[in-house]
């Protein structure tokens, strides 16, 4: 039985002030089966240990560098993320591989280098607009996720998550239905069996791309939709807490 994750990535957003009022707002009266997870800005991450030790939410980063240390100015190392307990890090992300130039591989380094820090990865796949016109879902997902585990060899992969976001679903409102998500994700776990089976009966494939209230309980009610990765809807407290508690 896969215990759901809701992940809240909140990209560049926020303040000192808003996050502590976000924070303050998403831990008090919480109420989720699910496991319950917030991304802020990594200048953000040692606020978030502080206010969220000791409670049910547990924090990670949005980006990683796949390096320990060294002269990478602006990076930050899963050494570091590790010593600020973060459980999870978000990885491959569409903005990532569109705005910073991402490729497979350079995702494949990072998850590598987080599973050896023994930090979970959240493996960000998903098609744009026109690879899903073109009738090209499942190859490229294919191919982001097959250059992971080809990198990662059969010993990394005992516990990590993927999250597929479709591009066109990303911020836009538009939100892929309840069986096109089933559809991807059912895909997504056949292509994993076929590396090994207990992996992927184990491991968890959140959606995201505008998830919100309205609609998370439909998404996740799927047998293959094992939470959400949610952006704009988990910088609103109560908007996030409703997606939590959809989640069972
Ligand atoms: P939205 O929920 O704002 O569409 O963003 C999804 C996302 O990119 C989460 O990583």
């Amino acid at each position: 039985m896969r215990q759901p994750l809701v992940a809240g990535n909140w990209k560049m957003n926020g303040s000192s002030q808003s996050i502590r009022e976000l924070l303050d707002g998403i831990v008090s009266g919480l109420e989720s089966k699910a496991e319950v997870l917030v991304c802020p800005p990594a200048i953000y991450i040692q606020q978030a240990r502080e206010m969220l030790s000791g409670t049910a939410v547990k924090w990670g980063l949005q980006n990683v560098s796949d390096k320990a240390s060294g002269a990478f100015t602006g990076e930050t190392s899963p050494l570091m993320a590790k010593d600020l307990d973060c459980k999870y890090v978000i990885i491959g992300h569409s903005e990532r591989r569109s705005i910073f130039g991402e490729t497979d591989k350079d995702v494949a380094a990072k998850f590598c280098a987080l599973v050896d820090q023994g930090i979970v990865p959240i493996l960000c796949v998903g098609e744009t607009l026109e690879e899903r016109e073109a009738g090209t879902t499942m190859k490229v997902v294919e191919k982001q996720i097959e250059t992971v585990l080809q990198e990662a060899g059969s010993n990394r992969l005992g516990n990590f998550v993927i999250a597929y976001e479709p591009v066109w679903a990303i911020g836009t409102g538009l939100t892929a239905t309840p069986e096109q998500a089933q559809e991807v994700h059912a895909a997504i776990r056949e292509l994993l069996s076929r590396t090994d089976e207990s992996v992927a009966q184990k491991t968890r494939i959140l959606y995201g791309g505008s998830m919100k209230a309205a609609n998370a309980a439909e998404l996740m009610a799927n047998p293959d939709v094992d939470g959400g990765l949610i952006g704009g809807a988990s910088l609103v407290a109560e908007d996030f807490k409703a997606i939590c508690h959809a989640a069972g």
